[in-house]
């Protein structure tokens, strides 16, 4: 292993410029020359490089997103799109690879592995959704819930004035992660998350009871699931069983900037020694992620192919202490 390249590809995360400073300092402290893809699997294609060394990565991992760029590349789900790829890989004289993302970076990965003899393939898991199989936690998870939380601190004194009803949307696409745990720690009243069937009755009750028994507030956190915007259509679901004043607040994009907490840097840190440690140790194909606090090596298959379970302790905690 003489060369290496990393990339960040998929919806950036902040704490990936953490991982990508940790893998330059360790590939050069085993003279491991280092090379940035820029822009995710667009420049992987094109062969798009930036020289990365210690001046390149100083001053970064207090940054949010990514310094090297990202995308997401439908070119990579085709097969000529990977084996543009592949050749690049060839081009660039890269040994190994360190993939930071999530689990349609780690399918695109997969895949290239299954279709070309190419360098050795190592991802890390970032993601803000946190729904990658093979990590307790992928980096930026914690920002974004912690960026949901503040919303959620803010959103609760206005509601309290007002005795109102909020419906507050985060993201996380078909997972509920980010939903559950910042509902949590936001004390949210209600959840509603792709991973349960919502009954529009039975939350329309527990919010009216919630009020009757002296609430001043009542705040609803929905995953976004396939349909971003889904709030709106369940605050009028609710609406025609409850007459509350209610609004809806959107988080977005919000949730994916920012500096990353001390949790994304530290974690960011850790698995980006751990990948370019895994390529010095001759592993291939997986994906290093961290679990009971010790480092988890997934197939990259696994990573996209296996649900990651919903915390069970944490979904039973909610509805005891949302009481
Ligand atoms: O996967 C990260 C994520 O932020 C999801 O939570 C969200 O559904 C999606 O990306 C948004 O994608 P885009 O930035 O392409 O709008």
């Amino acid at each position: 292993m003489r060369r290496i390249g990393i990339l960040t590809s998929g919806g950036d995360a902040p704490g990936m410029n953490a991982c990508i400073r940790a893998a330059v300092r360790t590939a050069l402290a085993h003279d491991l020359a280092i090379v940035g893809i820029r822009r995710g699997y667009t420049g992987l294609i094109g062969a798009d490089t930036i020289p990365l060394d210690r001046a390149a990565i100083r001053n970064t991992i207090h940054l949010g997103g990514t310094i090297l760029e990202t995308s997401r590349n439908p070119d990579f789900y085709t097969r000529d799109g990977r084996l543009r790829a592949a050749a690049a890989i060839e081009r660039m004289g890269l040994d190994g690879l360190v993939l930071i993302g999530g689990e349609g970076t780690f399918h695109g990965a997969s895949l290239l592995a299954a279709d070309a003899d190419t360098a050795a393939l190592v991802g890390v898991p970032g993601s803000i959704d946190n729904d990658v199989y093979g990590t307790d936690y992928c980096i930026g998870f914690d920002t974004a819930a912690n960026c949901a939380v503040e919303a959620i601190d803010r959103i609760r004194d206005t509601a309290r004035s007002h005795e109102r009803l909020f419906f507050i949307e985060v993201m996380g696409r078909t997972t509920g992660f980010l939903a559950l745990e910042s509902g949590i720690a936001g004390g949210a009243e209600e959840l509603a998350i792709p991973e349960e069937q919502v009954s529009v009755a039975r939350m329309s009750e527990r919010i009216r009871e919630g009020f009757s028994i002296g609430k001043k507030s009542a705040i609803v956190v929905v995953a976004e699931g396939k349909t971003p915007g889904i709030s709106f259509h369940l605050a009028r679901e609710v609406k025609k069983h409850l007459d509350f004043d209610s609004r809806v607040v959107v988080l977005g994009h919000l949730q994916r900037g920012g500096p990353p907490t001390l949790r994304d840097r530290v974690l960011g840190s850790l698995l980006g020694v751990a990948a370019v440690e895994a390529l010095l140790e001759g592993r291939s194909g997986c994906m290093v992620g961290e679990v009971g606090g010790e480092l988890a090596y997934t197939p990259l298959e696994e990573t996209w192919q296996k649900k990651k379970p919903l915390n069970e302790d944490l979904r039973r905690i909610f509805t005891i202490l949302s009481d």
